[in-house]
């Protein structure tokens, strides 16, 4: 059914104004004010409301078996806490360990999101070993719409590449035009930082921090922007914590290096007290790079005003609370990760820019059209364009709330952002012109969700 959206203010990364929206076909057709339409058009009251393109999540885990468990979230539970909370696109992790074989994991990924998910998605595939069939399986699955590789500089003898892999995986990305996503930290630094902790009887959550040191990350994002200025490959920083990584990737980017950054949700709001917590609530908060002393906070607000932080997205990794205490009697061994994929939006608009902290066009960038311009699903996704896939949110600035886990839908017992004020939230919100969460609940269609192709992008 056609659809129209009446009367909002429609506020773009780039653009703000009244106006109406019709879509047809998936499709936004036309904007513009009082335009006439079908008698058959479902018509959506949009006064007094923000209308926002769909919000783009560039960085999450849904499928992930991951420190001898699974992270909790089918792409059903994962879409429809997206959805609700205005993400109407995410780019999970496809990641096979070095362990298997990569065209097999991306086919089970693949799988698992096939006619699960109520929102859009696409993967950025991992690189975790670089073999002698690596390059062709590689060259495959970019000729199956995949345009971003990902590798881990951390996570030795798991998901880590060496330096070798590294640079072979960037040689073969630069050649494609693809680009290369990678979380920046020294593997084997952490590794024997790890060891030495637990040898002296060191082995609760609040050591996760120091056995992985800000300087540890820096050192990361400085190997990864060298070996992109080395191989002339294009590369985006997963999760930036902290102000020294943040220094040399803005120097890399000075430098003209081809370098996008991404910080996630729980860097900007949480900070190292919250994982230094007694016992498991310390563990709820235990992730890589991990939470970091508060002064970095400022830091990353005001990079990501300026766009020297790009993208925020949440690295959404949920781990129950039975989970955490795989890791009881040593933090090695607590999974790694914090769900966050319903919370980002309002979050980010609530403690970003109704703070004060970023302007409202930065607000949408910065959640959505700056991930479609690095990731190749610009201007399909990421603006509300005629021309555009219609994935639009309806958001409410008046509604007030608190996060809870009480209320959430994604699949965990407990929300690393409890209690935290929320103002402002969607209260529609469209999947390709079909209307997916109504009065900000979950009314729409499961497993409506498209794998969204992408080509290369020849940065
Ligand atoms: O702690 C985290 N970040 N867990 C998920 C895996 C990763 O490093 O992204
Ligand atoms: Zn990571
Ligand atoms: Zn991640």
């Amino acid at each position: 059914m056609p659809l129209l959206i009446k009367n909002g203010e429609i506020v773009n990364a780039d653009s703000r104004f009244f106006a109406d929206i019709y879509a047809e076909n998936e499709t936004i057709t036309r904007i513009g004010r009082d335009l006439e339409v079908p008698p058959e058009t479902e018509i959506i009251d949009a006064t007094g409301k923000l209308v926002f393109p769909g919000f783009i999540d560039p960085h999450v885990h849904v499928y992930l078996p991951f420190m001898a468990t699974f992270a909790k979230d089918t792409h059903e539970t994962a879409s429809i806490a997206a959805l609700v909370g205005g993400t109407t696109t995410y780019i999970e992790m496809c990641c096979p360990s070095r362990m298997d074989d990569a065209m097999e994991g991306y086919q089970l990924w693949k799988r698992k999101a096939e006619g699960s998910s109520a929102c859009d998605y696409t993967f950025h595939m991992s690189v975790t070993k670089f073999d002698d069939i690596t390059e062709s399986q590689l060259r495959e699955i970019v000729k199956d719409g995949i345009a971003s590789f990902k590798i881990f500089l951390a996570y030795k003898n798991f998901f880590g590449v060496d330096d070798g892999e590294a640079y072979q995986t960037m040689k073969l990305a630069k050649e494609l035009g693809v680009i290369v996503t990678a979380h920046c930290e020294n593997a084997e630094l952490v590794s024997r930082l790890q060891a030495n902790l637990i040898s002296q009887g060191k082995t609760g959550p609040e050591w996760h921090e120091p056995s992985r040191p800000e300087s540890v990350e820096a050192e990361g994002t400085n190997r990864f922007a060298t070996f992109l200025e080395n191989t002339g490959a294009a590369g985006y920083v997963v999760h930036l914590s902290c102000q020294p990584a943040l220094e040399r990737a803005a120097a890399a980017k000075a430098r003209g290096t081809r370098l996008f950054v991404e910080s996630v949700l729980p860097h900007f709001l949480l900070d190292k007290t919250y994982a230094e917590r007694e016992g498991l609530d310390g563990m709820k908060h235990l992730m890589s790079p991990p939470l970091r002393d508060k002064r970095n906070q400022v830091h990353l607000w005001n990079a990501l005003g300026s766009g020297t932080i790009d993208t925020v997205g949440t690295d959404h990794c949920p781990f129950d609370l039975d989970q955490k205490l795989l890791g009881k009697d040593a933090f090695t061994n607590v999974p790694n990760g914090i769900p966050g994929i319903e919370e980002r939006v309002n979050l980010l608009y609530t403690h970003g820019y109704k703070a004060g902290r970023i302007d409202i066009h930065r607000f949408v960038d910065a959640a959505s059209t700056r991930a479609a311009k690095i990731f190749g699903l610009f201007p399909r996704k990421g603006t509300l364009s005629v021309g555009s896939d219609a994935d639009i949110v309806v958001f409410d600035p008046n509604y007030r709330g608190t996060v809870s886990v009480n209320t959430q839908h994604t699949n965990n017992d407990y929300n690393g952002f409890e209690g935290m004020s929320i103002e402002g939230r969607p209260s529609v919100v469209t999947v390709r012109g079909r209307v997916q969460v109504r009065d900000g609940q979950f009314t729409g269609e499961r497993g409506i969700g498209k794998l969204i192709r992408r080509e290369p992008m020849y940065f």
